[in-house]
């Protein structure tokens, strides 16, 4: 198993935004996390990726355990995430951001960048060639010169991925992928998602565009208050009376 959550919960003073909750993300699959707003879905990607620790429960990576690293070495270990918000450097290029997503999950050493060692350049003679890759996988090489800021929505997306993808981490989280993009620019994103599965990564997917989901998942966690409520097949999902009962409860409510 590539990724184990159990009893994991997290609370922010009184709120528990995510409520002992568990499951398994076995490699190669793609497993959505879904849920009405305020669910608890960024929350469990922040616990996953070391952003926020765990309340309780225990995380585990590839049969270790995970749960109160740092992030730098959880990333190290090969899970990486886009956030909800595209986080770019935005007056930077978009070659320079792909660079950065390189940095963040390899193992660097500081003292050899500071100080310039030919170690330090050869690193940032590789860390450009895997930028490079990661914006070809990305179908935004052609964009590499251009200033993160300034590029199309959908291009900042697929910029967002390839960020991720740089170092060729095991498992990668996307925190709504498409969320803004038109319809059309969907079904491209979801192409490029279903490309990162066929080339072996782990992907765990918050989304709310739910033909994106139910096309995509092998599996779907559905969050709820910040518990865990169903698990399964997109079909078993999409007849569950407790999922139907969630959306439509959350839909009257808001
Ligand atoms: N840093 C924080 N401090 C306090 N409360 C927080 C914090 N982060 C999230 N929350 C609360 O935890 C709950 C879950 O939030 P979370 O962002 O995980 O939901 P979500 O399922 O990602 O929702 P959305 O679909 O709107 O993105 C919400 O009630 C939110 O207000
Ligand atoms: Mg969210």
């Amino acid at each position: 198993m590539l990724l184990q959550v159990r009893n994991v919960t997290k609370r922010f003073g009184g709120l528990t935004a995510v409520d002992d909750v568990s499951f398994d993300v076995p490699a190669g699959h793609i497993k959505a996390i879904i849920g009405p707003n305020g669910a608890g879905k960024s929350t469990l990607f922040h616990l996953i990726s070391g952003y926020h620790p765990a309340t309780r429960g225990t995380l585990t990576f590839e049969g270790a355990e995970i749960t109160h690293l740092p992030m730098h070495e959880i990333a190290r270990r090969g899970i990486a995430r886009t956030f909800q918000t595209t986080s770019l450097f935005s007056h930077q290029t978009v070659l320079d951001n792909a660079t950065m997503g390189y940095r963040m999950h390899a193992a660097t050493n500081v003292f050899d960048a500071l100080l310039r060692t030919p170690r330090a350049r050869r690193e940032e003679t590789e860390s450009r060639e895997a930028a490079y890759e990661a914006l070809r996988f990305a179908g935004i090489a052609p964009l590499a010169n251009r200033i993160a800021g300034s590029i199309p929505q959908e291009a900042q997306k697929r910029l967002a991925i390839a960020i991720a993808v740089a170092a060729k981490p095991k498992l990668v989280l996307l925190d709504e992928p498409v969320a803004g993009v038109t319809s059309e620019e969907t079904v491209e994103h979801a192409e490029l998602i279903r490309h990162m599965a066929n080339e072996g990564y782990t992907i765990c997917l918050v989304e709310h565009k739910m033909t994106l989901v139910m096309g995509l998942a092998d599996s779907i966690v559905v969050l709820h208050h910040g518990k865990k409520i169903a698990e399964g097949t997109p079909a078993e999902i999409s007849a569950d009376p407790a999922v139907i009962e969630a959306y439509l409860g959350a839909a009257t409510h808001a």
